[in-house]
């Protein structure tokens, strides 16, 4: 079971129903389960049309997806991805319940970017069965997963979600839980210091990214990046990083706050960095 149809969720999904498991993808509404299956039947629509897939492959791959709008239906599930909103308190009552409801031997993964999977882990009764199971942002074509074992996780649910990721075509990489992990502990701080130059007025947003671009080889842009992550989840991510380790260099840029209270939020709201066009095009 993936649980959350959003940006995330639904790539899930897709990844691993191409890959052959029959997933439940959930959501606590309908509609947000089929704005997720909407997002999936595009992509493997433009993979049709790439010749990457046969059409009879992307029916397939559709039909082991089944909608879900109740946690209790992964009573049969070997695996759950949580994908919900990035709120500690959504979380722990999602693994509170799902771990009333799975099998005793299922795992229980969580796609946070940041927060503590020993402390989502002691909410349930199976903290050797809980893990950190990070996908990139967009998941059908980030090749990573970054597999975090919190203080209780067994070996063996590490070796089980590393195979599982292998399987879904991805790269996994295994870390311990600590604040921001690895990948976004890295990435977050060069993203606000990108807003710091920005605000100091060193550079504009457009000099930023052409830097680090074409000076780093990066694919996109840390601001343009940020857009696409979301920048109520970077600001997020930034006070994990600032509260976890108690260190004044990760305080978030206040030009960060500033657009995240204004509701400029990156592509997802129409307006970051950059103003986008419906559709998400930058405009
Ligand atoms: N879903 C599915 N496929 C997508 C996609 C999406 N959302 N966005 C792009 N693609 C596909 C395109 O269809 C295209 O495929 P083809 O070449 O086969 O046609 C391919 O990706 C490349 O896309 P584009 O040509 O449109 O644009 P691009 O070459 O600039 O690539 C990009 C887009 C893949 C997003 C690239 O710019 C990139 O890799 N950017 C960096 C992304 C990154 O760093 N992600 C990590 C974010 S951090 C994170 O996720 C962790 C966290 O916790 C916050």
């Amino acid at each position: 079971m993936v649980v959350g149809a959003g940006q995330m969720g639904a790539g899930i999904a897709q990844v691993a129903a191409r890959a052959g498991y029959r997933v439940l993808l959930n959501d606590i509404k309908e509609e947000l389960v089929e704005k997720g299956l909407g997002v999936i039947r595009r992509n493997l629509e433009r993979d049709v049309a790439k010749g990457r897939l046969a059409g009879g492959e992307m029916a397939e791959t559709l039909a082991r997806i089944i909608a879900s709008t109740r946690l209790s239906d992964a009573g049969g599930a070997d695996l759950a991805i949580e994908a919900a909103t990035e709120n500690m308190s959504i979380k722990t009552a999602v693994f509170r319940e799902l771990d009333s409801i799975l099998p005793r031997e299922a795992v229980l993964a969580s796609n946070t970017s940041s927060l503590p999977i020993t402390e989502l882990a002691a909410v349930t009764g199976r903290p050797e069965k809980v893990i950190g199971m990070h996908f990139m942002n967009p998941v059908p074509v980030m090749q990573l997963v970054e597999v975090i074992g919190g203080l209780a996780t067994a070996p063996e649910t590490c070796d089980l979600v590393m195979e599982a990721a292998r399987r879904m075509g991805k790269t996994a990489v295994l870390v311990k839980d600590a604040p921001g992990f690895v990948a976004n502990r890295v990435l977050m701080p060069m993203i606000n210091e990108a807003v710091f130059a920005v605000w100091e007025g060193t550079a504009t947003p457009e000099a930023v990214d052409s830097i680090m671009k074409l000076g780093a080889n990066h694919p996109m842009g840390p601001l343009a990046l940020a857009d696409l992550i979301g920048l109520d989840t970077c600001l997020a991510i930034m006070e994990v990083l600032h509260a976890g380790f108690g260190d004044p260099k990760y305080r978030p840029c206040p030009l960060l706050r500033q657009y995240v209270a204004a509701g400029w939020l990156g592509r997802k709201s129409g307006r970051g960095f950059y103003v986008y066009e419906q559709g998400g095009g930058k405009a």
